[in-house]
């Protein structure tokens, strides 16, 4: 039996000499690749006889296993080397700025939906929440728009395909309006009012421009009691206003106007105070006092009960607050419009 310990001399003298992780590798394969000594020697114990394989078999694997720790010694050697090199050769600079992790906002018409919701709060009204693929009842139908009737077309109007359970067409919400039914059917315990609550959340129109996009958000509000009047909207409205945008100086206008689901009914028009908009006039609100075919709908008689509604765009009270004079910056994601609020 030839003596193998030669192997171990050979490679480690072979790996001292390699500088380069490449000549290390080729080293290698000298030894344990396919080519190699050892491979050789492996392949050669077939020949043995069956009593010499054995011995033989444990001799190379145990000359392999040395090699193999040479090997990895004189890798980690290498890898040690350059890293030493690059410590001394580059310099850190304390004075770069560090990654950082980037913080997110919150999106300004929910900054501005929260701040709604606060002000309305502290006035006494529920905040509600309601679905946004509503049936044609809650959406039309309940609130003064029968099937077929022109005022339908004012809301243009994106149709789902299924129906509901009893076999009324869906539609994506195009106003929150569908919620004061909603609200005053659910939550009015034995028919009793006084209903105060709004109702913030998404909506949809066929519609899109500088003012208009397909998505948007209203805010509905609706009180009802034995005599909330008309002078009541025109209080709480402008109190809201002047909270909202913290100031007593408000410049408000309530426009006649028609929905089907008030009478009378306004739209309520606000001035921008300041920006490249100033002194110009946005529609903020549709407003009104409630009909009494709508309150007949909420389960009372509108004998006894009235009160007001409004439905407030949400984009337009965010584009008065932040000056911003088209409402489709909120919906294209660009940080540089959206990192401003932070
Ligand atoms: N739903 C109406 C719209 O989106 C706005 C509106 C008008 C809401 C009058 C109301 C209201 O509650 O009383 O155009």
């Amino acid at each position: 039996m030839t003596d193998l310990s030669h192997i171990i001399d050979d490679a480690r003298a072979a790996f001292a000499c390699a500088t380069r992780p490449a000549d290390l590798e080729n080293e290698k394969a000298k030894f344990l690749g396919k080519d190699g000594v050892l491979t050789a020697e492996l392949k050669a114990l077939g020949k043995l006889p069956i009593e010499e394989k054995k011995a033989r078999g444990a001799q190379v694997n145990a000359v392999r296993q040395q090699v193999e720790t040479l090997l990895n010694d004189a890798r980690n050697a290498l890898a040690q080397a350059a890293l030493n090199e690059k410590l001394a050769t580059e310099q850190l600079d304390v004075t770069l700025p560090g990654r950082g992790q980037a913080t997110g906002g919150i999106h300004p018409v929910t900054r501005v939906t929260r701040r709604v919701a606060a002000i309305f709060r502290s006035m006494g009204f529920d905040v509600a929440d309601g679905p946004e693929i509503e049936n044609d009842w809650y959406n039309f139908s309940s609130l003064n728009s029968p099937e077929n009737h022109p005022a339908r077309s004012m809301q243009d109007t994106f149709y789902v395909e299924d129906k509901d359970e009893r076999g009324r067409p869906l539609v994506l919400r195009t106003h929150t309006s569908p919620m004061q039914v909603r609200y005053a059917r659910t939550h009015v315990q034995n028919a009793h009012p006084p209903i105060k609550v709004i109702a913030p959340g998404r909506t949809y129109r066929v519609d899109s421009d500088a003012t208009h996009s397909p998505m948007f958000h209203q805010v509905e509000g609706l009180w009802i009691d034995k005599a909330v009047s008309f002078a009541d909207l025109k209080s709480v409205y402008t109190t809201f206003l002047q909270r909202f945008f913290e100031t007593d100086d408000v410049k408000l206008r309530f426009r006649p106007s028609y929905f089907p689901f008030t009478e009378p009914s306004v739209e309520i028009d606000m001035a921008f105070g300041s920006g490249p908009n100033a002194g110009k006039w946005l529609e903020i609100s549709g407003a009104g006092q409630v009909h009494p075919s709508v309150i007949r709908n909420f389960g009372l008689d509108p004998e006894e009960y009235m009160g007001f509604a409004f439905g407030s765009g949400l984009e337009r009270l965010a584009m008065l607050r932040y000056g911003v004079n088209d409402l489709r910056l909120f919906f294209e994601n660009d940080l540089r419009f959206l990192g401003q609020f932070k």
